[in-house]
């Protein structure tokens, strides 16, 4: 469902771009700043930077890798300035070729990211944050907290996620620069993806939820307070359970669901009911979650004498199960041999590509209704 929303959002974009940038043609070209050589790129990075929120004198006297720019450059569409997908390879080649990281001096204007002053700090993009701060209750909030400071005590330390809004990884973090950096190198996430799966934009939209949560930590505005996943209409949700979300197939609010909006915060409830299986370490409102149930398979070889047990190994080419005796059964895979899997969890794997954002929300506040 996220990359459904993502492309669509892409898609507009886009074509608004493009629009856009058509009608900017006609405008007179911004005064050039010192210190851009006449290279072609030049004209596009005067109208790219200096056609929405500064002067283009904001890239002069700075300096990045070619990454760092493409990271700065994107940061910049998301915060409405136009280019198309040439324009933006013509502007991160021309930056990145002619204002590459300065090297030696730290402090102020030092190497690349790690010495940013105060001028360029990160500006946050609101509408950027508030897509960032989906992508962090999805992937993050357990370890490192509703409001990004921690996680709670009562998770294991080897879980109990660091001080964001201290961490010098975000602190010196420009447009999802060091962010995604740290992500790519593999990081925990709570759907159990791989973190260097984000996509580039899913990163700058998380850096600028995080540069939110750590310029409003000390004021009063609103990351400053733990997120509220508490947004959805409880009537649809219900509609959304027994209806076109097909849950009661396999719950039952009076049943197994019994009680769900007191085992859970609503934090903790969204994580296991999107993630019911990898969410096996979740705990909230003082309840242990259970371990998780164990995918099964039934392997019957061409000899026709079918061994069932819990899954020990599978991919296209060997297969293994332990029977109930605790026995290790292993095969290779070929054709005539017959491989029946059956997760508990397909139900909950399938609805990921179902639902939307709306529903998941929606879901969530019927849920907690039910004491
Ligand atoms: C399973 C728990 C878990 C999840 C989920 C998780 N983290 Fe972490 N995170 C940790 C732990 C533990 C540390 C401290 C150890 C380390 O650096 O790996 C950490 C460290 C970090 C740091 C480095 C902090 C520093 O300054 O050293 C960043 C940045 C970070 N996480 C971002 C994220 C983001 C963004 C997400 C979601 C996409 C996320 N984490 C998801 C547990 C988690
Ligand atoms: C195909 C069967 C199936 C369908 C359909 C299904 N679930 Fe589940 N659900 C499960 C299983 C299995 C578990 C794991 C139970 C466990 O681990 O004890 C689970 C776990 C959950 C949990 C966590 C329960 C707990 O106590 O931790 C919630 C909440 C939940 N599902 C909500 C939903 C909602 C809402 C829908 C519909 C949008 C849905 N499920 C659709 C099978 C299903």
């Amino acid at each position: 469902m996220k990359n459904i929303t993502r492309t669509l959002r892409l898609t507009a974009l886009v074509s608004t771009m493009a629009l856009t940038v058509s009608a900017q043609r006609g405008r007179p070209p911004a005064p050039a700043p010192r210190g851009l050589p006449d290279e072609p790129g030049k004209e596009t990075v005067i109208r790219l930077c200096g056609s929405t929120c500064h002067g283009p004198q904001i890239v002069s006297g700075k300096g990045y890798s070619k990454d760092n720019w493409a990271a700065v450059v994107n940061g910049m569409i998301s915060r409405g300035a136009k280019a198309n997908a040439a324009e933006f390879t013509e502007i991160v080649d021309y930056l990145g070729k002619h204002l590459p990281p300065r090297t030696g001096t730290a402090g102020a204007g030092g190497v690349g990211f790690i010495g940013a002053g105060p001028d360029d700090a990160h500006i946050v993009d609101a509408a950027a944050a508030d897509r960032g701060k989906s992508t962090y209750v999805a992937e993050c909030v357990t370890c490192h907290g509703p409001k990004a400071r921690g996680g709670p005590d009562s998770l294991p330390p080897a879980q109990r996620g660091a001080d964001l809004v201290r961490s010098l990884v975000v602190l010196k973090d420009r447009y999802g620069a060091t962010i995604g950096a740290f992500l790519k190198k593999g990081h925990p996430m709570q759907s159990g993806k791989a973190s260097a799966r984000l996509d580039g934009a899913q990163v700058i939209d998380l850096a600028h939820f995080l540069h939110a949560k750590v310029g409003e930590t000390l004021r009063s505005g609103p990351y400053s307070q733990p997120i509220n996943v508490l947004t959805g209409n409880k009537a649809a949700g219900e509609a959304y359970f027994k209806g076109a979300g097909g849950c009661t197939h396999c719950h039952s609010i009076s049943g197994d669901l019994a009680g769900i909006g007191k085992k859970y915060d609503p934090v903790m409830l969204q994580q296991k009911f999107l993630f019911p299986r990898t969410f096996g370490f979740a705990r909230g409102g003082g309840a242990r979650a259970a371990a998780p149930k164990q995918v099964t398979l039934k392997v019957t070889p061409p000899d026709g004498k079918t061994v069932s047990g819990t899954l020990a190994y599978l991919d296209d080419f060997n297969v293994a199960l332990r029977d109930s005796e605790g026995e290790y059964h292993s095969w290779k895979r070929t054709p005539a041999l017959k491989v029946e899997k059956n997760d508990p969890y397909q139900g909950h794997i399938d609805l990921l590509d179902k639902y939307t954002d709306k529903d998941i929300h929606n879901v969530v506040a019927f849920l907690n209704s039910v004491q």
